[in-house]
């Protein structure tokens, strides 16, 4: 990033602006995230429900004392093993982080992203990040500036071009406020990566594998239909031969299907091949749920992949933006 773009959009953040910008997860869409005026300013250009709390930003581990009101040993181990990267530890808030940020929880969940552009601009503009996904809210999330453009332009007051994300879905979400470790929302850091470094066990929110039950979500994102292209999305199980043939049983206009192991050579519909290693598959993911729209997909088949690992992150989206219709074969 250029001095004078830096120089630009710190200028923006510290007037109380809002900036779509990339991370190595997916691009944010980031203010001051102590300033309450600025924080209102992304839930309105997203169109984002007042109980879902953001995420702060740091740069330097320096900054959790300010933000978290107490720092478990399990937090100072996981920062040391993954900070920076994409995971979001939930601790107990410090009186410093307004409410709006953290939607009224007694937590807050904060972040050290290893993404060079928004650590420049923490770093400049002197204070942490709130940053939800930069899309409207139940859009798939964006891993090019185009994306953003697409949901957000005109709505917000810059959009810094850091070309596409690597890692391609939302950090993992990890709450360290009850009883034992839990992980509300499945991202790159897997759960034995987290078991590894905490030397026990540790649980998945019941949102991870499934819906979560009316008004009971401890993660309040989990609860709403997400990452929806126009289409509507199926989620399919089985194996690739019957995925051909159920999804060619239905070969018609609008149909498409989203593979995951060369599947597409046997298909009779339009298809996106998504990769093989989970991690391609997450990198693509969200990028092809809008190529859909842009294709003006009405039915979109996506092939199911194996729920472990990374796998468990592109299996949680997929079953949100599928609203959670998932066929057995
Ligand atoms: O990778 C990411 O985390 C990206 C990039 C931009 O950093 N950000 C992101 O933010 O995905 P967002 O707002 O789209 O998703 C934040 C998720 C939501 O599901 C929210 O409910 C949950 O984190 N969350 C945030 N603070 C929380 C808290 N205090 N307690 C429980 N869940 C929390
Ligand atoms: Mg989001």
């Amino acid at each position: 990033m250029s001095a004078a773009d830096l120089a630009e959009v710190c200028g923006i953040i510290k007037s109380g602006g809002i900036v779509a910008l990339p991370t190595e997860t997916v691009y944010g869409l980031a203010a001051n995230a102590l300033c309450v005026r600025a924080v209102e300013k992304i839930f309105l250009a997203k169109g984002r429900p007042q109980d879902n709390p953001l995420i702060v930003h740091i740069a330097d581990i320096s900054e959790l004392p300010r933000l978290a009101r107490t720092i478990p040993d399990e937090a100072t181990a996981l920062a040391e093993a993954f900070w920076p990267g994409p995971l979001t530890m939930v601790l107990e808030k410090s009186a410093a982080v307004p409410d709006i940020t953290r939607a009224s929880l007694d937590s807050v969940g904060i972040r050290m992203p290893s993404h060079s552009v928004i650590r420049e601009i923490i770093r400049a503009g002197g204070t942490p990040l709130a940053a939800p996904s930069a899309n409207i809210s139940g859009r798939p999330s964006p891993t090019t500036a185009r994306d953003c453009a697409d949901d957000l332009s005109g709505r917000i007051d810059a959009i810094v071009d850091g070309g596409a994300c690597s890692v391609g879905v939302e950090s993992t979400v990890l709450s360290l406020c009850g009883a034992s470790p839990r992980i509300l929302r499945p991202g790159a850091i897997t759960p034995a990566d987290i078991e590894r470094v905490l030397g026990a066990r540790i649980e998945l929110d019941s949102a991870v594998m499934g819906r979560s039950a009316p008004g009971a979500a401890s993660s309040p994102g989990m609860k709403y239909k997400h990452y929806a292209p126009a289409a509507r999305v199926l989620l399919v199980l089985g194996d690739k031969n019957s995925f051909c043939e159920y999804v060619n049983s239905r070969a018609e206009s609008g149909v498409m299907a989203l593979c995951m192991c060369g599947e597409e050579q046997n298909l009779n519909v339009p298809s996106l091949e998504l990769g093989t290693a989970p991690e391609q598959i997450a990198r693509a993911l969200f990028s092809a749920l809008r190529e859909t729209d842009r294709k003006g997909a009405k039915t979109v088949y996506a092939h199911c992949p194996e729920p472990d690992g990374v796998g468990l992150a592109v299996y949680n989206r997929l079953q949100r933006a599928a609203a959670f219709e998932v066929i057995e074969l």
